[in-house]
């Protein structure tokens, strides 16, 4: 990390990774990691803990909806059957059209699916949710408590409001060393979302942390830009690269090496 600071002090800033880059980065990134499957077993289960009836969920940043789509399945097939809203937000158009092409490749009838092409701030979304997620994707927001407020306000009474955000770990360090500005923000973590919560006047319920791995096996340079949130030059690449391994762990029963890949998972519930 000293090297990597040097060889950045004194230079502007990197460029960030173009919305298609962005989107292709974070599949080839997820597929090195089993964060993902931990976070789809945690919504499943909290998920089925709601109970029987029509139920509404909200993805903020929903990305191309394949964490979303098993979830609005799962919701869809209780018996009895039951009415499932699930509405998608994600500024990215061809992530909307994915989430789209996903949610109508279920097929069932009792789904009533939305997607809105917007900033979370613009989106035009109606009506009031069991459920509104944030997965990975506050870091991005202009205001965590203005945005939390805003999405507890979108709540039924006992909705939950679900905030899955990065700890300030040895991998996201890179983003704070190595990412430019978002909107001459810099990027919010867990630790971020916990002040927020506070700000906001709100009580959390206990944070969950999920401690998924992540695999360097074959890690190409878009897993790296990813990493990092940002275009990696030709000379930064090697000592990111010696800096993830560096800070990998081995697995205590199977010897293999992995990344830490954390995610805490923020809970907010709406009174009844
Ligand atoms: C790391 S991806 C996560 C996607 C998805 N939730 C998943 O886990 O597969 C973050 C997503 O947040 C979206 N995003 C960025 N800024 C946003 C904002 N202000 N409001 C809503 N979504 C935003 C991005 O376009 C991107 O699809």
């Amino acid at each position: 990390m000293d090297e990597l600071r040097s060889a950045r002090r004194g230079q502007p800033a990197l460029p960030p990774l173009a919305p298609d880059t962005y989107a292709r980065g974070h599949a080839a990134f997820e597929a090195l990691s089993d964060q993902r499957a931990l976070i789809g077993r945690h919504l499943s289960a909290r998920l089925a803990g709601r109970g029987a009836g029509p139920v509404s969920l909200l993805s903020v940043g929903c990305g191309d909806g394949s964490l979303d789509a098993p979830q609005a399945a799962a919701l869809a097939d209780v018996s009895p059957a039951r009415p499932v809203r699930y509405v998608g937000v994600d500024p990215y158009e061809p992530s909307t059209a994915a989430f789209a092409a996903a949610m109508a490749a279920l097929g069932r009838d009792n789904l009533t699916a939305e997607v809105h092409t917007a900033t979370f701030a613009e989106a035009p979304v109606g009506g009031a949710f069991d459920v509104v997620t944030f997965v990975h994707s506050m870091y991005y927001v202009p205001d965590v408590a203005a945005t939390l407020r805003a999405a507890h306000d979108l709540l039924l009474p006992r909705g939950e409001l679900l905030v899955l955000s990065a700890p300030r770990g040895a991998l996201n360090l890179l983003v704070d060393v190595l990412a430019p500005p978002v909107d001459e923000h810099r990027q919010w973590f867990s630790d971020d979302i916990a002040a927020g919560v506070a700000a906001a006047g709100a009580t959390p319920e206990e944070t969950v942390t999920l401690e998924g791995r992540l695999s360097l096996d074959g890690a190409g340079d878009e897993v790296l830009d990813f990493a990092v949130q940002a275009r990696l030059t030709p000379e930064l690449r090697p000592l990111v690269r010696a800096y993830l391994e560096a800070v990998s762990v081995a697995c205590p029963t199977s010897g293999v090496l992995h990344v830490p890949h954390p995610v805490d998972v923020h809970c907010l519930r709406r009174a009844a």
